[in-house]
């Protein structure tokens, strides 16, 4: 298995290209439909007197299957647009067509309804689960989220342990056992389980390999990249990380000051970019496009 520490250690592109994660052809997801977009997307926060576009008139188009990172760097409006998109923000302006219609989030229901279809996982695994809960019933939960309240206990175990296997984990090991119990890493994997059962069609992804180490991260990304190749669920990866969303994604978004300021696909937004914040940005991350130099 290739590791993101191998990818952003290789300096050439074509040696960068040749162990990345295997992405989509363009032709496959061209294929595919888009379910959600994005016109004009802003949201401006006032304070102190002064207004300002933390997101400043961003347009997007995900498609079905379709990983899509959103790089830039902290304070670029990454996640003030993940919570638009995830309904925890309000839009200032702009619109958002979800399955061909605008998003409508405007009741409690239909919030609900929304929500069945998407997830979402955190920087900091430990904030998203209550402390006082045991493993098993963080996954009992997604069962009962799933409609399968009635199934006999040995079926939702089996379930369980499904979801664990998935991401390498011993259900049999740490059902029992409270959250602070566990390792980051394993954390993260137990939020990956939780996508597993749950199969929302998105999931939003907001840095969430940033807090575990290098080893731990690699194999999060090949969970990723596996439920995406499994569930054809849309992955909204977000990191500062230029050398990850090149390894992860079919299409990259690069944010500067709440502004897209380059989107493609990452042979072209990352190793032929034409924004300057986006060659700064590489040239932060010498490993991905440096060559190598020999010095005798
Ligand atoms: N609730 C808020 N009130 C005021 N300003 C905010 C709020 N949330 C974010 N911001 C500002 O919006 C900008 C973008 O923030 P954010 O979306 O968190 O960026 P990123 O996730 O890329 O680090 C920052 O300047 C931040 O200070
Ligand atoms: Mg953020």
């Amino acid at each position: 298995m290739t590791t993101t520490e191998e990818t952003v250690r290789v300096k050439t592109p074509e040696a960068a290209a040749e162990i990345r994660a295997p992405q989509k052809s363009r032709e496959e997801l061209e294929k595919k439909e888009v379910f959600l977009s994005g016109r004009k997307i802003t949201r401006v926060f006032s304070g102190n007197g002064q207004r300002k576009a933390a997101v400043d008139n961003v347009d997007f188009d995900f498609r079905r299957g379709e990983i899509v990172s959103i790089v830039g760097e902290s304070g670029s409006g990454k996640t003030t647009l993940a919570k638009m998109i995830l309904g925890l923000l309000g839009i200032t302006s702009g619109e958002l067509v979800y399955n061909g219609k605008p998003r409508d989030i405007s009741t409690h229901a239909k919030r609900r309804e929304y929500w069945r279809d998407i997830q979402a996982i955190f920087q900091d695994p430990f904030s998203t689960f209550n402390i006082f809960n045991k493993v098993d019933s963080v996954l009992l939960d997604c069962i009962r989220l799933m409609g399968w309240k009635r199934l006999p206990m040995e079926e939702k175990v089996e379930k369980m342990r499904e979801a664990c296997s998935f991401v390498n984990i011993k259900y049999d090991e740490i059902g029992n056992k409270y959250p602070f119990e566990l390792s980051g890493g394993q954390m993260q994997r137990l939020m990956i389980a939780r996508i597993f059962l749950l199969k929302p069609k998105l999931l939003v992804a907001d840095e969430p390999t940033s807090m575990i180490d290098a080893c731990s991260r690699a194999t999060i990304l090949d969970m990723l990249l596996k439920l995406r190749d499994e569930t054809d669920m849309t992955i909204l990866f977000i990191t500062h990380d230029i050398g990850l969303s090149y390894y992860i994604s079919d299409t990259v978004y690069i944010m500067e000051h709440g502004k897209v300021v380059e989107r493609g696909d990452p042979d072209s937004a990352i190793l032929h970019p034409t924004s300057d914040y986006t060659k700064r940005l590489i040239g932060d991350v010498p490993k991905i496009s440096e060559r190598w130099t020999f010095d005798d």
